[in-house]
C-alpha cells in the first residue's frame, strides 16, 4: 500500500527528513533528481538516520559513522568505533543493512510503499 509522506518539492535535493507514517518512522530523501526512502533507524543503535548526512545516496549516521546506501539498503561502512568497543560491538552487534522501500512521485506527491514486518 503507498501512503502519501510528502509533496514534491517539500525536500530539495540533497536532503533528508523524516516522516511517520503508520506508526514507522521513515527517512525520505532526495538525490539524482529521484526520492528514496527506508526506515529511518540506524540498525546499529536505533539513531535517527535523518540527523545524519547525505552524499549522494549514501547517509552518515550521526551517531557512530555507519554509513547505507540508500539504493538498496547495503551497508557501506560499520559503525567507526575505537579499538576495543569496537570488536566488542562488532561480536555483538553483526553489520546490517537498513530496509528501503519502494517510492512513488505522482500528481505532485510523494508515495511511500509500507510493508509489514
Ligand atoms: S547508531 Fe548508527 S552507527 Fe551507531
Amino acid at each position: 500500500m503507498f501512503v502519501e509522506v510528502a509533496k514534491e518539492g517539500d525536500i530539495a535535493e540533497g536532503a533528508m527528513k523524516e516522516v511517520t507514517v503508520g506508526g514507522q518512522k521513515v527517512l525520505l530523501a532526495r538525490a539524482g533528481g529521484r526520492y528514496l526512502a527506508a526506515l529511518g533507524a540506524c540498525p546499529h543503535m536505533g539513531a535517527s538516520l535523518a540527523g545524519g548526512r547525505l552524499e549522494g545516496t549514501v547517509v552518515t549516521c550521526p551517531r557512530h559513522g555507519s554509513q547505507f546506501d540508500l539504493a538498496d539498503g547495503r551497508v557501506v561502512r560499520w559503525a567507526q568505533l575505537p579499538g576495543v568497543v569496537a570488536a566488542i560491538g562488532k561480536a555483538i552487534k553483526k553489520p546490517r543493512g537498513i530496509r528501503v522501500l519502494a517510492v512513488r512521485a505522482e500528481a505532485g506527491k510523494v508515495l511511500v510503499e509500507l510493508t509489514s514486518g
